[in-house]
């Protein structure tokens, strides 16, 4: 049986499903539907209008699937979307839905993890531009020094399928080594984008090893474990018929399905969403 309530993921493509995985290893028992905006990614270098308008056409997608929560797994969404949606796309819906990003739960902890207390954050243009990390940071930790690198051609690489490649290596060394020449003292690096967990090994292997790398995945699902927690009429809203679908914007879902494997870590079937409203 289809499952009318699940859990809504989106991202602009691919990168997302990183973040499902590990919300899906904490929440197994779930209903789950991921929608990847593929036929439009990446949303990196696009205008605030753009982000906004696509990613509140997924949203809608996803609301009108019956899912009571969406998670916008996706830093350039949550970054140039998400408040509008929160503050205007959802006063005309039902007043339980509720949409999240992953940047305030990453601000939330992400100073934990410094001793130096400077800390090199790595994500898309819009992302980097938005400054939305250096602000939400700021918040949580004033005490911290926040460092940002836009680095453009890595999803790019990782879409193409180069990023295990030799050539790949030389991109890596580029946007470190600006992130690095920013100050001596960062001992902690963000990896701000969902589809950079996949070059993870090949940064840490640039890095010096006082250096940590930190992925979003498990704390963005450690903060919705704490969220189901703290908000028991959410947590019964939500169907757990422990299924995953996964949908794409793109009618031909092949290249879907074969990269989704790769950043999900395990077999993906995908089908396609005709979103247009
Ligand atoms: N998912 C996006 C992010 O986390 C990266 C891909 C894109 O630019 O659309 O920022």
């Amino acid at each position: 049986m289809v499952n009318n309530k699940p859990i809504g993921i989106f991202d602009s493509g691919y990168g997302g499903l990183t973040v499902f995985r590990s919300i899906f290893k904490q929440l197994p028992q779930y209903d789950y539907i991921y929608l990847g905006d593929t036929a439009r990614a990446p949303y990196g270098n696009r205008s605030f209008q753009t982000i906004h308008q696509y990613t509140w056409e997924c949203v809608r997608w996803l609301l009108k699937q019956g899912c009571p929560l969406v998670i916008l797994a996706c830093n350039t969404a949550s970054a140039k979307a998400l408040r509008n949606i929160q503050q205007l796309d959802l006063k005309g819906q039902d007043p339980a839905k509720r949409v999240l990003g992953v940047i305030r739960p990453t601000a939330e902890v992400i100073g934990n993890y410094t001793k130096t207390k400077e800390i090199g954050v790595l994500g898309t243009k819009g992302t980097i531009q938005s400054e939305s990390y250096k602000m939400e940071i700021g918040k949580f930790f004033p005490d911290v020094k926040v460092h940002q690198q836009a680095c453009p051609l890595w999803v790019p690489l990782i879409e193409n399928g180069e990023y295990d490649k030799p050539g790949a290596n030389y991109f890596v060394k580029k946007y470190l080594d600006q992130v690095l020449a920013q100050s001596a003292n960062i001992d902690t690096l963000l990896l701000a984008c969902t589809h950079y967990p996949l070059i993870q090994q090949k940064i840490a292997a640039y890095l010096p090893a006082n250096i940590k790398v930190v992925s979003q995945g498990d704390i963005v699902a450690h903060s919705l474990v704490d969220y189901l927690h703290r908000h028991s009429e959410m947590e019964k809203s939500i169907s757990t018929g422990n299924t995953q679908r996964f949908f794409t914007t793109t009618d031909d879902t092949a290249d879907f399905d074969h990269y989704g494997e790769l950043f999900f870590g395990a077999k993906v079937q995908s089908g396609f969403a005709e979103i247009k409203c």
